[in-house]
């Protein structure tokens, strides 16, 4: 999740992103006027994860998350939904632009520099990545914290299984295991490894919100599973990754891209593998069909 530097100026100006919390909805809407609550809620809480219990903390206040029925209200009138692809959306104050026209052959590092960082999930991973990196995590946890958010360009819901689908023929096994389970294992806390539920939920899906069954299911099934610590590791190195300020390049992970991604000679979208439509999508989010 990329933080605009326009969004972060005018949380400041509303008093930071503590106070921006404490706002009532509608005096929210009120001095936002045309600005989209929901991804202001979004940017917010993105900054401030890791960060609120100890504001709120500071300030003597519990911050007060909204409910499931909060945050369902919010759907009538919106332009989008919110599962839709980082990569397609606009808002009111940040509308879409033409996009940089993509190389013939395209690499992991131009879908990096020309698509995700517009799609802005760039800033999250590779802090992620980074994290993991200095934790001492073996390459193929690095490697899928650095890919695990990405597919968020094309689609949020489910974006663990879309992510792990996108990547599956170009890298580790287990890379693939870490992007795909580490979306349900976000819901479950396991304090033996460092991971705790995260206040970024209570916001994002209501304080009230419990994991549907299919997630439940998968849960038990992964917490079993010889490869477990793989996802638990996407989600611990995850959870404090949100910084608006850290300056962050591919720089370190080009050797490791290097062993474990097989790119494809022919370029990402035009292989022929079973994923290239999903590639080509990203390559041209403004094709009409
Ligand atoms: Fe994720
Ligand atoms: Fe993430």
């Amino acid at each position: 999740m990329l933080f605009d530097i326009d969004r972060r100026a005018f949380i400041a100006s509303l008093g930071g992103a503590a106070a921006v919390n404490l706002m009532s909805h509608e005096a929210r809407a009120d001095a936002l006027e045309e600005y989209s609550i929901r991804k202001l809620d979004e940017d917010v809480a993105s900054a401030q994860s890791g960060q609120a219990r100890t504001s709120s903390a500071a300030a003597g206040q519990a911050e007060k998350f909204p409910t499931m029925a909060d945050i369902e209200a919010r759907i009538d009138g919106s332009p989008t939904r919110r599962g839709v692809g980082n990569l397609f959306v606009g808002s009111s104050t940040r509308p879409i632009t033409r996009l940089e026209p993509m190389p013939k052959r395209p690499t992991l590092t131009d879908f990096f520099e020309k698509r995700f960082k517009v799609a802005g999930s760039y800033n999250h991973v590779l802090q992620s990545a980074t994290r993991a990196l200095k934790t001492g995590m073996t390459e193929e946890v690095i490697l899928a914290c650095l890919l695990h958010d990405v597919a968020q360009a094309i689609m949020r819901v489910d974006h663990g299984w879309w992510g792990a689908q996108l990547f599956e023929p170009y890298i580790p096994e287990k890379s693939a295991f870490g992007i795909r389970y580490h979306q349900a294992l976000r819901f479950y806390a396991d304090e033996a490894n460092g991971y705790e539920y995260p206040d970024l939920y209570r916001r994002t899906f209501g304080v009230d919100y419990t994991p549907e069954p299919y997630i439940e299911d998968t849960y038990k099934m992964v917490r079993k599973h010889k490869w477990y610590i793989e996802p638990r590791m996407v989600t611990v190195n995850d959870l404090y990754a949100f910084d608006p300020n850290a300056i962050v390049t591919m720089d370190p992970f080009v050797d490791i891209i290097g062993r474990h991604f097989k790119q494809p000679k022919e370029g990402l979208g035009f292989d022929n593998s079973p994923v290239a439509h999903m590639w080509r999508s990203i390559a041209f989010p403004d094709h009409p069909l």
